[in-house]
């Protein structure tokens, strides 16, 4: 698409376009020609951003590049081409989409979803065709909603949903929304002048979560499924409504192309799928390119499958197979098709993420916080490799929302890393031996009465002593990311507590090691690796304890940034809500939930016997570096990383570089993650402070 020569030259020319002072009185052909700049330069940087995924500007450049050919535009609007970047989005809602054929009907595809089905079709398709081995390509089965894209001059025309497969709706202003669709492509450099696409319109994993995070804070109720998202997204009547959704579509199958004398150019100058497929990618389409393979014979084939399905979920958006096409147009044509599907390909299709069971029983437990958690007690079930016997189910709202009901047969959903969880009852299954599932008014560790604070969705425990919180505090206390000590894990806890040895954190600390060591199953060396382990502990870092405790909303970040805030652990005793609230990056809930902490006998007593015990309770002050690669720089991060807040700091810290907590002049770079606000705002308002986001921050260091 863009040779290295020309990206450099498009980098340069955008670094111009970025340092141009705006001046007002430029002339109208100046004017033009930075347009048509403007217009090369952000086509570039789309294509990075959604066709490679690769920017090689920040989201924040890109759009002064964006908002600078609006107001240029604004400027003359006898200079909007259709083909502008800032014409993706119409502003005329579509009533009703117009029907229209498509050039050729839009088929399912045969399903296979075992090996033999494969070896089977491999059979019939050399049969058909005569040959004794075949090469196929191989790509993911892409789980969006269908379309299909027409170009002709080089110019897209028209795009339209499968509808029925030989009718589909025109959804043309809405197919433009998406960046990963050209809207002009240079398809006569191959001698084609008028082409038929087939693709798939997707939400990959992140954009679907954020989709219905924005839902959910809107009020309205979350999407089931990214690919509900998609089909649904690319038919809103409103294209705004489609940009919001930041679909993107690969493509991934030409079904037509004819040139200016309308011979059919497929299995002649088009000669096989996969390259068609490059071509696609070199005039700037989001294909399946980087994962299509291409394979002689069926048993790699049937390798490549198993591979594949392995692979599945670290993919960033959903597919529920893969297609297994015959490469050469020759001798699909050879092929043919059915009334319902093309012999020249079949879908192999992974082993389902959804499956049913009874619930049979729900437990209570009781966390580290007190807060009750309602878990299924399932039959257990095979589902994406694994055997499910026990879902949470988050709260008693959960189950009063999708009406769970005991022995109801459930739908279950594992995807990719998401811990599995019951999607609805299956209500058609009952049978009349369904009960309302009760929730207990009294803890089920400690029998004391239990109550749900407002506008929170958990029951909870108050009774400090509950022996099941008691457990889970320690569990948290000793984890890595808290005090971090060896030899402790949870099923020791349990052996421990259950032996009396620990009710307290503070008992980890006065452990009788002569009583461990007659324990069964304990060796002189894991007692001493034990021993170890806590004396190394008494040196952590004071918001290693900070968090330790366990105080509502006091993740590690927090901890850390407290810590530093302070001297001396029992300093926070003496502070006021006020003087809490009014600390760096701690809010109001996490400042009350601190003040409850310490206000609390009890904890002040613990907090005394740790440290009579000879735990560090003392911040040491940062670990300053003065040589690293960032000394003599401050930074600040906003809006979410992809990785932890705590680390990206710690990397400032650890390169030399300072750390502030606000804008203002001091401040040399702002790091910006996702749905940065204000601190973005304030930064480019001042104008001397770099932003960048995660990556080229990454690179810094
Ligand atoms: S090729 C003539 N390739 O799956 C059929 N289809 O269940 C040409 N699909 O209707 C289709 N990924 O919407 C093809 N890599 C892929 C695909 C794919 C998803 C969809 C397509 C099709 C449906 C059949």
């Amino acid at each position: 698409m863009y040779s290295p020569k020309a990206q450099k030259d498009l980098i340069d020319l955008s670094s111009r376009l970025l340092k141009n002072k705006h001046r007002d009185t430029s002339s109208r052909s100046e004017d033009f020609e930075e347009i048509k700049n403007l217009h090369e330069a952000i086509r570039y940087h789309e294509w990075r951003y959604y066709i490679l995924s690769e920017p090689v500007i920040t989201d924040f450049e890109y759009d002064q590049l964006y908002n600078r050919l609006k107001s240029l535009e604004k400027k003359h609007p006898d200079a909007i081409t259709p083909d502008s970047p800032t014409q993706r989005v119409a502003y005329d809602l579509t009533k009703e989409f117009p029907e229209v054929k498509h050039l050729v009907p839009m088929l399912s595809l045969d399903n296979s979803y075992d090996e033999k089905t494969l070896i089977d079709w491999d059979r019939r398709v050399r049969d058909l065709t005569g040959e004794n081995e075949i090469t196929y390509s191989v790509e993911p089965k892409f789980d969006g909603a269908g379309i299909s894209v027409v170009y002709e001059n080089d110019v897209l025309v028209r795009g339209t949903t499968r509808g029925n497969g030989s009718v589909g709706e025109e959804i043309t202003n809405n197919i433009k929304t998406l960046r990963s669709i050209p809207l002009k492509a240079n398809f006569s450099r191959y001698g084609i002048h008028k082409i038929e696409i087939r693709g798939e319109a997707m939400i990959n994993k992140e954009s679907f979560k954020k989709l219905n995070q924005r839902r959910v804070a809107q009020n309205l109720p979350p999407l089931a499924t990214a690919r509900n998202s998609a089909s649904g997204g690319i038919r809103q009547q409103d294209p705004k409504d489609v940009a919001e959704r930041n679909l993107e579509a690969f493509l991934y199958n030409v079904s037509y192309a004819e040139d200016r004398d309308l011979k059919d150019l497929l299995g002649t100058t088009l000669p096989a799928h996969s390259e068609n497929i490059a071509m696609l990618f070199r005039l700037g389409f989001k294909t399946p390119h980087g994962e299509l393979k291409v394979m002689k014979g069926i048993e790699a084939v049937v390798k490549a499958c198993k591979e594949f399905e392995e692979r599945r979920d670290a993919l960033a958006y959903e597919i529920d197979g893969l297609v297994i096409k015959v490469d050469q147009i020759r001798l699909q044509k050879k092929c043919g098709y059915t009334s319902h599907h093309p012999r020249w390909a079949i879908a192999f299709k992974f082993a389902a993420k959804q499956a049913t069971t009874v619930l049979q029983k729900v437990e209570f437990q009781v966390g580290r916080t007190g807060a009750i958690t309602p878990v299924a007690k399932l039959e257990p079930v095979a589902l994406a490799g694994v055997t499910i016997s026990s879902i949470s189910m988050f709260n008693e709202d959960f189950i009063n929302e999708k009406d769970i009901r005991l022995n109801d047969r459930v739908v279950i959903e594992r995807a990719g890393e998401v811990i599995p969880y019951i999607v609805m009852a299956v209500v058609e299954a009952r049978s009349g031996k369904e009960e309302k599932i009760r929730f207990p008014k009294k803890c089920p560790s400690c029998g004391e009465q239990l109550f749900k604070p407002e506008g929170e969705a958990n029951w909870r425990c108050v009774n400090v002593n509950c022996p099941a919180q008691v457990v889970e505090r320690l569990i948290h206390f000793v984890s890595k990311d808290a005090m971090d000590i060896r030899g402790l894990g949870a099923a020791t806890i349990f052996e421990f507590v259950q032996h009396g040895f620990l009710k307290s954190i503070p008992d980890i600390y006065r452990l009788n090691y002569d009583l461990i060591r007659h324990l069964e199953g304990w060796k002189e060396r894991s007692v001493s690796n034990l021993k170890n382990g806590i004396d190394v502990s008494r040196k952590q870092p004071l918001h290693r304890l900070l968090y330790g405790l366990g105080i509502r909303f006091i993740g590690e970040t927090t901890a850390k940034k407290l810590s530093e805030q302070i001297h001396d652990l029992l300093d926070l005793r003496g502070w006021t809500l006020e003087q809490l609230m009014t600390m760096e990056d701690i809010g109001p809930k996490a400042a009350t939930s601190i003040y409850e902490f310490f206000q609390a006998e009890a904890n002040l007593a613990m907090i005394t016997e740790l440290r009579e015990m000879g735990v560090n309770m003392v911040f040491e002050g940062r670990k300053k570096s003065q040589a690293g690669k960032l000394a003599g720089h401050t930074f600040l991060f906003t809006g979410t990383l992809k990785m932890k807040r705590g680390d990206a700091e710690a990397l400032v810290e650890q390169n030399g570089g300072t750390l502030l907590g606000s804008v203002s002049a001091k401040l040399d770079y702002l790091i910006v993650g996702d749905d940065a606000g204000s601190k973005l705002q304030k930064a480019a308002k001042l104008g001397t402070v770099k932003i960048i986001d995660e990556d080229e921050f990454l690179k810094m260091v």
